[in-house]
């Protein structure tokens, strides 16, 4: 397909779902091979399809992201179908419990650290690798949040998980900047996602609390994150490394 990112290839972990489903759509809108990596199988082929009933060119790889080896098989499966890997988005992530920082349970903080810290390192880690061999550049995103930017009450593991990602962005931004591998975050406000599910079971009035917290006032749809994604992705932003873009209606402009 025509488009931005007509013929690079890349990969997007927790793409059966949400924010990395919807960003691997606009993926292959703008002419990309995607991998679409999930532990949710189901998703993942969901995902697929629609690319593929759009015309585009996607395949699905089973990845925990929590499993170094794991997210370099990933690189691999990429490169084996595609050639190279031009572009990477560490997407996968978890909300983990409610809870202040003084009753959070140990095992709760270990599971949203290895998950959305670790998870974001590993992927990285072999997708840095991939791109310095193959020379010529390369562009990675990883999710980061607004609770990488600011303080949230209520999510001690997954506000320091989320800074976490956006200081190990701009690290490797600096280390890989002279190779031309640009490496950025994103970070999404309240989107619409399955993510807030388990929240919105218990209180339905919290989706239009995080709208009227939004100064936009509404929350965001997931294929807005992608756009963001796929400009940071392409040569239009080929001067921008070590951001953490906030796609957030305005909130951490609060
Ligand atoms: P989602 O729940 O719709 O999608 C997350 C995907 O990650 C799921 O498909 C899930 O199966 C996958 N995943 C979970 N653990 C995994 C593992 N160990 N290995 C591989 N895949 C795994 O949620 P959403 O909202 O699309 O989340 C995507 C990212 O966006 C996450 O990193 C999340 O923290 C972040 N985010 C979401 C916001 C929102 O309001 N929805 C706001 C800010 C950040």
């Amino acid at each position: 397909m025509a488009g931005r990112l007509a013929g690079r290839c890349g990969l997007i972990t927790g793409a059966g779902s949400g924010i990395g489903q919807a960003t691997a759509l606009v993926m292959a809108r703008e002419g990309a091979k995607v991998t679409v990596a999930d532990v949710n199988e189901a998703g993942g082929a969901e995902t697929v399809e629609q690319i593929r009933a759009a015309g585009g060119e996607a395949r699905f790889v089973a990845c925990d992201v929590t499993d170094a080896e794991a997210c370099e098989a990933l690189v691999a499966a990429t490169v084996a179908a595609y050639g190279r890997l031009d572009w990477a988005f560490n997407n996968a992530g978890i909300a983990g419990p409610a809870a202040a920082t003084g009753e959070y349970s140990i095992k709760s903080w270990h599971r949203v650290m290895d998950i959305n810290l670790n998870g974001v390192w590993y992927g990285m880690r072999a997708q840095l690798q991939q791109m310095v061999k193959q020379g010529g550049g390369g562009a990675i995103v990883s999710t980061a949040s607004i609770a990488g930017l600011v303080g949230i009450r209520g999510g001690p593991a997954y506000i320091a998980a989320k800074h976490a990602v956006v200081g190990l962005t701009k690290s490797a931004a600096l280390e890989y900047a002279k190779q031309n591998i640009r490496v950025n975050a994103v970070c999404p406000g309240y989107t619409r996602t399955p993510i807030m599910d388990p929240a919105l079971a218990k209180r339905p009035d919290l989706i239009d609390r995080f709208g009227d917290r939004t100064p936009m006032g509404r929350v965001g749809q997931p294929r807005e994150i992608g756009e963001a994604v796929a400009w940071l992705c392409s040569d239009d932003a080929g001067f921008v490394t070590g951001i953490a873009l906030p796609v957030d209606g305005g909130v951490v402009a609060a």
